[in-house]
């Protein structure tokens, strides 16, 4: 069985791309295979795992296979043996994408539909989201059925928090389905007031039904990006390994929406 995980959150710059392939790293140390598919067009996941030459290149890429039923076993050629884990990259064409599914038939389904054809098993596929909700997201969330969401423990993530809610409650109502919440990756969190008030909202929101895990701020993290790999394969050491070695091993244990 594959688990199928979105991370996903409609506001940017939350840290979705950064947990995505740090999961995916530790995930991958404790032994699963790991295929990181990034449906991003701004592709930060992509070079975040030092496959920027793939964005730009012309050699195809998943706007083609999600525009054609035809062509969606094409999906195989676009994996792409990364230095941590398998990656399906973005490309700078994925921005025509979305536009381009509005008239297609069951246009939220496609990734959904694609991703069944893959030839190689995981046991991880994480799905980087793009930040707005869209036909992008909405295919995202339907392939995965399971959601994993980063959120900035600071004001402006309550009402963002409640429109992701509502938008899954739709697509769950439309398409006779579940997607399972799997948890809240507070990030960036740096204590202070605010900080806590955050928490206890988080807390109060979601407690019993999913775990809140806490990921502070490092610029560690930032450098990893930046040399194109997870903090686990940067030669600077961060704390954070130990947090995100957690978070794998909460996602190991959980009962998945298939
Ligand atoms: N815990 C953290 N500590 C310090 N910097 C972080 C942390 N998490 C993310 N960042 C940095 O914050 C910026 C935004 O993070 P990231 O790109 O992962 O967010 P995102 O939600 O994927 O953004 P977008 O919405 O644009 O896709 C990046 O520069 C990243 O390196
Ligand atoms: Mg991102």
């Amino acid at each position: 069985m594959t688990a199928k995980i979105s991370v996903s959150n409609q506001k940017g710059g939350v840290g979705k791309t950064t947990i995505a392939i740090n999961l995916c790293s530790a995930l991958t140390k404790k032994e699963n295979d790991v295929l990181f598919v990034d449906l991003d067009p701004q592709g930060h996941g992509t070079e975040g795992v030092g496959l920027e030459s793939k964005y730009t290149s012309d050699e195809g890429n998943l706007s083609e296979v999600l525009l054609d039923l035809e062509e969606l076993e094409r999906i195989n050629d676009l994996v792409v043996e990364g230095r941590e884990f398998d990656v399906i990259p973005s490309n700078v064409d994925m921005f025509n994408l979305e536009p381009q599914l509005i008239t297609a038939v069951r246009n939220k389904e496609r990734l959904s539909m694609a991703l069944d054809q893959l030839e190689c098993s995981y046991d991880y596929i994480l799905i980087d989201c793009p930040p707005h909700l869209g036909n992008l997201t909405d295919n995202a969330l339907l392939a995965s059925k399971n959601i994993l969401i980063p959120a900035l423990a600071e004001g402006t993530s309550v009402r963002a928090l409640e429109i992701l809610l509502d938008q899954i409650t739709t697509l769950e109502r439309a398409y006779e389905t579940e997607i399972k919440k799997l948890a809240v990756v507070a990030n960036r969190v740096n204590p202070n007031n605010q900080a806590k008030e955050m928490m206890d909202w988080f807390n109060k929101a979601f407690k019993d039904r999913v775990p809140i895990f806490e990921v502070r701020k490092r610029v560690a993290l930032q450098r990893a990006w930046s040399a194109g790999v997870s903090i686990f394969a940067h030669s600077e050491k961060c704390d954070m390994e130990d947090k995100f070695s957690e978070i794998a091993d909460y996602l190991k244990e959980v009962d998945y929406n298939e």
